[in-house]
């Protein structure tokens, strides 16, 4: 099952996608900032939409505690990444992993983490060739079948593969009317 809705995290719309639920494992792709995303990802575009990164994270953190029951997945690329962990600690998440991946000339990181204590299996990093099966194979050992993978930045919906390999329903959410409406035709 996928269940998917245009909004602003920031503006709590969170709410709305998630109906009073909880997710049993977020995996999110969250926008890093526009002047680094031109660098790595020239196809991307603007992603931020004009807010300022250290804001949007403070939110995007705050959003994530009040909806995350279990693990939690972030990928973040090198700039950002330690603004990103320190957020995440100020709010009380724990570290369990912190993965770097080569991308371009640079890295970017997939952290494993979470906000409430739980019996969470030790994983270690797996090889595939493509960072999106990689991803599949990591998040497998915490799926909760037939629980909720929540993604609020979901763009077209890596996350949404995810789900579906690990037997999970996607709850995603993004800014962006076109990307949803894009995920929405892909997935018919
Ligand atoms: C790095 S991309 C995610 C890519 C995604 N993993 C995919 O498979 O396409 C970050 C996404 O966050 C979205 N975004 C930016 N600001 C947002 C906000 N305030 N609320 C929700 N989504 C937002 C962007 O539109 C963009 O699609």
């Amino acid at each position: 099952m996928a269940r998917f809705i245009t909004g602003d995290l920031t503006k709590g719309d969170l709410a709305i996608l998630m109906e009073g639920k909880k997710a049993d494992v977020i995996y999110s792709d969250p926008p890093w900032d526009d002047a680094w995303v031109s660098i790595f990802r020239k196809r991307a575009g603007k992603e931020l939409e004009g807010q300022n990164i250290q804001t949007f994270l403070e939110s995007f953190v705050v959003e994530l505690k009040k909806y995350a029951k279990g693990i939690v997945y972030l990928e973040m690329g090198m700039k950002n990444i330690n603004l990103l962990r320190t957020i995440l600690k100020n709010h009380g998440a724990v570290e369990l992993n912190l993965w770097k991946y080569p991308l371009g000339k640079g890295y970017q990181y997939l952290w494993r983490g979470y906000f409430n204590p739980g019996n969470y299996p030790i994983v270690n990093p797996v090889f595939a060739y493509t960072e999106k099966e990689a991803h599949a194979r990591l998040v497998k050992n915490d799926a909760v079948p037939g629980g909720i993978l929540l993604d609020p930045c979901i763009g077209i919906g890596r996350a949404y593969d995810i789900a579906k390999k690990v037997g999970m329903d996607c709850y995603g959410m993004d800014i962006s009317k076109v990307k949803i409406e894009k995920l929405s035709k892909r997935i018919k």
